[in-house]
């Protein structure tokens, strides 16, 4: 049996480097298209996806992967039309959904949601996003995006610019960036900061990092600019989101000063911090980024359901 099968993926803080890397390169040999009937190693097996919150890229590309390795998914998004509606619980929620599936994908508004999901499922939790806490599978192919793109993670210079408060795909990237040797800055004003606690822990393993407030200021030293949306649906307070709404943007002008090979990255939907047209420079990886979200579910998935160890 290997090591992920049958395995949570809640944190990306349970992931070593070897886990990392080996995910990434399961997922540079995966077959993303052209299977035939009898080379589909999930056949038979059920992927549920569960999502409290909106999704299109995690809850597609999760579905996509699934049906490519030949297996199938069950779904709800939205609470309409589900118990959820008339106030059944998450854990009661759960404990009917691991009867209907081999593996659950949850997203949740709370943080904490899918450890709290997987004390009552039998079957493999895999985290889509809880609330402003972790998205440990966003950061596999951010990784993977990285170290496709540009040769290696380890000596590159790494920006995580925007809302660092809130944003749960840069609180997930960053811990697992503290597994290379990078040089981390963290670029959101000073509001929406990367929460003390995430700190603490990077310093705890031994990163250090900088912080500041605009990316005009680094861009020129940077490998990979990873620009976030601002959160506005976390805000407690609309005068809060009002005061930090543009905050930044990432336009012709900030790229004049770029390295040549830098790559700007994205877990989108994106608002107004690229603007449309860096999208016809060599700079822009975002899509790029969430088209990898495919190839790197379905490595997870293989790995999780033993089909590949
Ligand atoms: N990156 C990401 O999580 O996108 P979705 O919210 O569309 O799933």
């Amino acid at each position: 049996m290997g090591a992920f099968q049958d395995r949570d993926v809640l944190t990306i803080a349970d992931f070593s480097r070897g886990d990392i890397e080996k995910v990434l390169k399961v997922a540079d040999e995966v077959e993303v298209g052209g299977k035939r009937r009898g080379e589909l190693p999930l056949e038979g097996r059920i992927l549920a996806t569960v999502f409290f919150e909106p999704s299109t890229r995690t809850r597609l590309s999760f579905e996509s992967a699934m049906k490519r390795l030949g297996g199938d998914v069950v779904s709800f998004g939205g609470l309409e039309g589900t118990s959820v509606a008339k106030g059944e619980t998450l854990s009661d929620t759960i404990r009917m959904v691991e009867a209907y599936a081999d593996a659950i994908v949850l997203r949740h508004p709370q943080e904490g949601a899918a450890r709290l999901a997987a004390e009552f499922s039998s079957k493999p939790v895999i985290n889509g996003g809880d609330g402003a806490g972790q998205h440990p599978t966003q950061t596999l192919l951010d990784l993977y995006t990285i170290w496709d793109e540009l040769g290696a993670i380890d000596g590159k210079t790494i920006a995580l610019v925007g809302d660092l408060k809130y944003g749960r795909t840069v609180h997930s990237l960053a811990l697992a960036l503290c597994h290379f040797d990078v040089d981390l800055y963290f670029i959101a004003p000073p509001t929406l900061q990367l929460p003390r606690e995430i700190q603490e822990q990077i310093k705890a393993r031994g990163r250090d990092y900088k912080t500041a407030e605009r990316p005009e200021d680094l861009i020129k030293d940077v490998d990979v600019l990873y620009a976030t949306r601002i959160q506005k649906e976390r805000f407690p307070d609309a005068a809060e989101y009002a005061k930090v709404e543009g905050s930044y943007r990432v336009d012709l002008e900030m790229l004049r000063e770029a390295k040549k090979g830098l790559i700007v990255m994205h877990p989108l939907p994106r608002l107004g911090e690229i603007a449309p047209e860096v999208d016809r420079t060599p700079h822009a990886k975002y899509f790029t980024q969430a088209h990898n979200g495919v190839r790197v579910r379905m490595a997870l998935l293989s790995l999780i359901f033993g089909v590949v160890s």
